[in-house]
């Protein structure tokens, strides 16, 4: 299968895990192994609104803060690359072409932010649709989609199975409770949507939930 795997920043990076990004790295392995074409964006949590913040105060710009969260973002995605070694690509693609030639080449792509003015859940969602992924896995701090934001409202309910047209009715209900919105960005649900991308939300602290996902069981929300 063509599966693009999302590591959350959240899951990763805040604060960095190195014990659980060894945990994806021999995951991304066996996916390999198993003859899988895969793909990994990651994410610069914690780390990379601190670097936002920084930027900030040194009076810069907007697009140049997100250019500081990009190269935290691919920092610990050249972490995930050396720790993988020469079944991954060895260095990090800037652009969806070079992505597309490390798959070419049979490695493990691995990857972090692209431009300014989006997420790596867009970046994710782009590969999806240039490479015809049959699967986008988003490993989250949450266990899935809930109906509004669980950290806020004790009486979310997770939902199982959503069609896109629900998930985008949902943003719009909850558009004003800050959380929500974060567990996939509406632009790239845009782009999944439209490309018919089949989207799995996992708890991603428990790396094997990834397996299951791809496996077909039932685990986090899944979105078609
Ligand atoms: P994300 O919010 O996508 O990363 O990017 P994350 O830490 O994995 O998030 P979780 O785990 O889903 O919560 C962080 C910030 O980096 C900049 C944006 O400012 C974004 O909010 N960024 C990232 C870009 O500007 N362009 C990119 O392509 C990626």
């Amino acid at each position: 299968m063509r599966v693009v795997i999302r590591v959350g920043g959240s899951v990763v990076a805040s604060p960095p895990n190195p014990s659980l990004i060894g945990k994806y790295v021999d995951l991304l392995k066996v996916l390999k192994d198993q003859g899988h074409d895969i793909v990994a964006i990651v994410g610069g949590g914690t780390l990379a609104r601190e670097f936002i913040r920084i930027a900030g105060e040194l009076g810069l710009d907007e697009p140049k803060r997100d250019w500081a969260a990009i190269h935290v973002s691919r920092l610990f995605a050249q972490l995930f690359a050396m720790r993988l070694g020469e079944v991954a690509c060895e260095t990090i693609p800037v652009s969806l072409d070079e992505a597309i030639a490390y798959l070419k080449r049979k490695k493990i792509v691995v990857m972090g932010g692209l431009k300014p003015g989006m997420t790596t859940d867009t970046v994710a969602a782009m590969i999806s649709e240039r490479m015809d992924a049959d699967m986008l896995i988003k490993t989250s701090d949450m266990d899935g989609v809930y109906t509004k934001d669980p950290k806020k409202y004790p009486d979310a309910r997770k939902i199982e199975e959503l069609k896109f047209k629900d998930l985008v009715h949902l943003f719009e209900k909850n558009k004003h409770k800050a959380g929500i919105h974060q567990i996939l960005d509406p632009e790239a649900v845009k782009i999944l949507q439209k490309g018919r991308t089949k989207v799995v939300v996992v708890n991603g602290f428990r790396p094997t939930n990834v397996l299951l996902a791809l496996k077909g069981e039932k685990v986090g929300t899944t979105i078609q």
